[in-house]
């Protein structure tokens, strides 16, 4: 599978840290060391620092984008914010069915599948997330896991629609906790993830489609698994709150 068909991807979550001047110090930090990034880079931070991100990343190579939204246009919903907000103020990317919300937000794979679906009615870019939990990968069932979150989270998204989605494998154990899984292993749940994409699209349509890997990538071992022939990017927690780490991570990427 020919790994130039695809734009690598290095995307940063940035979770519940920095308030906006934190993100506009960090940014700045960033800027000049990704400037000659031969990948995508974007950062997905807390709504708040949007504006503040938006603004320090202008100009640059940085594309700002955030970490959930709802799947309803606007309505009672106390606390969320839509698609459509997203994209009326400069939002390119949007992370859906984070493990960290479907474990602690109640988030499931039909809530994941309505979310994907608003963010690409807004003509955002959806990194959806998948991947099994420690528990899983022990009795087994990892592909099992990952394909089925894979085919709930596309119903209903067409193959000319695919160009809009990035996949992040991000098995559950491995993410804040320091342990990475192999690159052999990240490479084979990425190969499943794309046959799954094979069969519900075509080959064609799958060999086009990035997918990352994410859970504890760091400065130090991100070029190992970006070395991976199905492995196309990271979706980087931890690692993208420093800028010198993160800018190793984004070259090892780019080359
Ligand atoms: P981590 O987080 O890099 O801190 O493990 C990855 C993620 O949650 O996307």
């Amino acid at each position: 599978m020919d790994k130039s068909l695809r734009k690598a991807v290095i995307a940063g979550n940035w979770k519940m840290n920095k308030t906006p001047d934190e993100a506009k110090a960090i940014i700045n930090d960033m800027k000049p060391l990704v400037a000659d990034a031969d990948c995508d880079v974007v950062l997905c931070v807390p709504y708040i620092d949007i504006f503040a991100a938006q603004e320090a990343a202008a100009g640059s190579n940085i594309k700002i984008g955030a970490e959930n939204c709802h799947w309803a246009e606007s309505g009672a919903f106390t606390g969320e914010v839509s698609a459509p907000m997203l994209k009326a103020i400069g939002v390119e990317y949007v992370i859906i069915g984070h493990s960290e919300r479907r474990q602690y937000f109640g988030e499931t794979d039909e809530t994941v599948n309505k979310r994907v679906r608003a963010a690409l009615d807004s003509g955002l870019t959806v990194i959806l997330c998948v991947g099994e939990l420690l528990d899983e990968r022990k009795k087994g069932v990892t592909m099992e896991v990952v394909r089925s979150q894979t085919k709930i989270a596309l119903q209903g998204v067409s193959a000319e629609e695919l160009d809009k989605i990035i996949i992040a494998y991000e098995p559950v154990w491995a993410i804040g906790t320091g342990e990475t899984a192999t690159a052999e292993q990240a490479n084979e749940v990425n190969h499943a993830i794309r046959e799954v994409l094979g069969e519900i699209y075509c080959p064609k349509c799958a060999s086009r489609v990035t997918i990352q890997y994410g859970g504890s990538m760091n400065a130090k071992n991100a070029a190992e698994l970006l070395a991976q022939v199905d492995v196309d990017g990271g979706l980087i927690g931890g690692a993208s709150l420093k800028a010198d780490d993160f800018s190793v991570i984004v070259k090892a990427a780019s080359i």
